[in-house]
């Protein structure tokens, strides 16, 4: 099975991730490590250097990469989902889990550090509106964990363990 986390950046889909991959025995793999693996560079230099559109590029050319991988477990970038090639993909070949704390919960979580790794949260009324504008994309998930303000990735990741379980998955 492919599983596909999603949710706004700061949620924690790579540390969830990398979690459940392992209490399910699948391999992990991180979309935006994958692009500066095939780019060379972070993505705030994608970014810098090519602009976002060549981004979406190569983040729609990592996401194909993981239909060769039968059993995985997927971190998509915030905006993957927003993209409806993308969304339409992940529908067709995986299941989609949303990670969803507060808004607020994000706010605090990405400090000065995850602002600079991240181009697109520039300050928090900004990167609130794209939070809003995202939502509806967020929500086409097949599974929405909500997610409390202290719960660790280590919890997450057995709570979407056992969800997959129970639902027979
Ligand atoms: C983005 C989120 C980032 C990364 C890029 C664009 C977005 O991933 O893909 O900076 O559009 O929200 P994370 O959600 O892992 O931070």
């Amino acid at each position: 099975m492919r599983i596909y986390l999603t949710g706004f950046m700061g949620c924690g889909k790579t540390s969830v991730g990398r979690r459940l991959a392992r209490r399910l025995g699948v391999e992990f793999v991180d979309l935006d490590e994958e692009v500066e693996r095939m780019a060379g560079m972070t993505v705030r230099q994608i970014f810098e250097s090519q602009g976002e559109p060549a981004f979406r590029q190569m983040e729609a050319e990592a996401l194909r990469g993981t239909l060769a991988m039968p059993d995985v477990v997927v971190a998509t970038g915030g905006g993957t989902m927003a993209f409806e090639a993308n969304a339409g993909l992940i529908g067709a070949n995986g299941l989609a889990v949303w990670i969803n704390p507060a808004f607020a919960t994000i706010a605090a979580r990405i400090g000065g550090r995850g602002k600079s790794d991240r181009p697109l949260f520039k300050n928090e009324s900004q990167a609130l509106a794209l939070y809003r504008e995202r939502l509806p994309a967020y929500r086409r998930a097949d599974l929405i964990m909500d997610v409390a303000p202290k719960e660790g990735p280590e919890e997450i990741a057995a709570r979407i363990a056992l969800r997959l379980g129970s639902s027979g998955i």
